[in-house]
């Protein structure tokens, strides 16, 4: 397992954000997490990436315990994630936003100012923003910036991703490219977990999806399984969901 979660438990004063929750993940899988406004997705990869702290139980990475590390500890050992809330730097350009992530994200090693910029060039071509490198972050359109927010995650060389709602606020076309872009990491050799309330996103990438709700697991399973799971509808899908959609 490149990652376990074992009893985690995560309150916010009377809140009880995260309840004795369980979870493993392969490495190599697409796992996706999926649970009503408020249920506890996002807590859970500040748990992860050290932004809170657990109250009980214990993270493992690759068999290490590595509960209580901090955000730049986890960085070094690649562990990567997106925030819901886009935070690029506004006034700086496409290309050094990627560069600093590629010469401060991963290791203990600065990488030279050179090396950073052509790996940052490498990813941005990846991630189909080289066009836009010499841009101002701020001057990029919603998709482009969901996109550079995926680039300075990818330029710390992450084994394993967190993305927080990838594509929400984008309209369809750009759904799709990050669809596509999500799978090309994925092809890399990456291992992902996506937090996304836009179901085709899960749908279409995840093997196996986990359901949270009021900070409990209440399913875990195939995408055919979920979409079918009665407890699931009844808390999150609705009725009319059509997996097919
Ligand atoms: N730092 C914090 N301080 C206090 N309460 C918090 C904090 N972070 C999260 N919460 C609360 O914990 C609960 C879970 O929030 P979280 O952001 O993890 O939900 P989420 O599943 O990501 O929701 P969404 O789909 O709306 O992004 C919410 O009730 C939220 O208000
Ligand atoms: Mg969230």
């Amino acid at each position: 397992m490149i990652l376990e979660l074992k009893r985690v438990t995560k309150s916010f004063g009377g809140l009880q954000a995260i309840r004795t929750f369980d979870m493993a993940v392969r490495r190599g899988e697409i796992v996706g997490l999926i649970g009503p406004n408020g249920a506890g997705k996002t807590t859970l990869f500040n748990l992860i990436t050290g932004f809170n702290n657990v109250d009980q139980g214990q993270i493992f990475l690759n068999n290490v315990d590595i509960t209580g590390f901090p955000p730049h500890r986890m960085a070094s050992l690649n562990v990567s994630r997106t925030f819901q809330i886009v935070k690029p730097f506004s006034n700086i350009s496409v290309i050094d936003n990627v560069s600093i992530g590629a010469m401060f994200g991963s290791t203990s090693k600065v990488l030279p100012p050179k090396e950073a910029h052509h790996k940052a060039e490498d990813i941005l071509a990846f991630t189909g923003l080289l066009d836009k490198r010499n841009q101002t972050a701020g001057s990029l359109t919603m998709g482009q910036r969901k996109r550079l927010e995926v680039a300075r995650a990818l330029a710390t060389s992450p084994q394993l991703l967190l993305l927080d709602e990838a594509v929400a606020g984008l309209n369809p076309a750009e759904v799709e490219d990050m669809i596509e872009l999500i799978g090309m990491i994925h092809q890399r050799g990456i291992t992902l977990i996506i937090i996304e309330h836009v179901l085709k996103v899960i749908m279409t990438l995840c093997q196996r999806i986990v359901v949270l709700n009021y900070g409990s697991k209440i399913a875990e399973g195939s995408p055919q399984e979920i979409a079918n799971d009665p407890v699931v509808i009844g808390a999150y899908l609705g009725e009319d969901f059509d997996s097919d959609a």
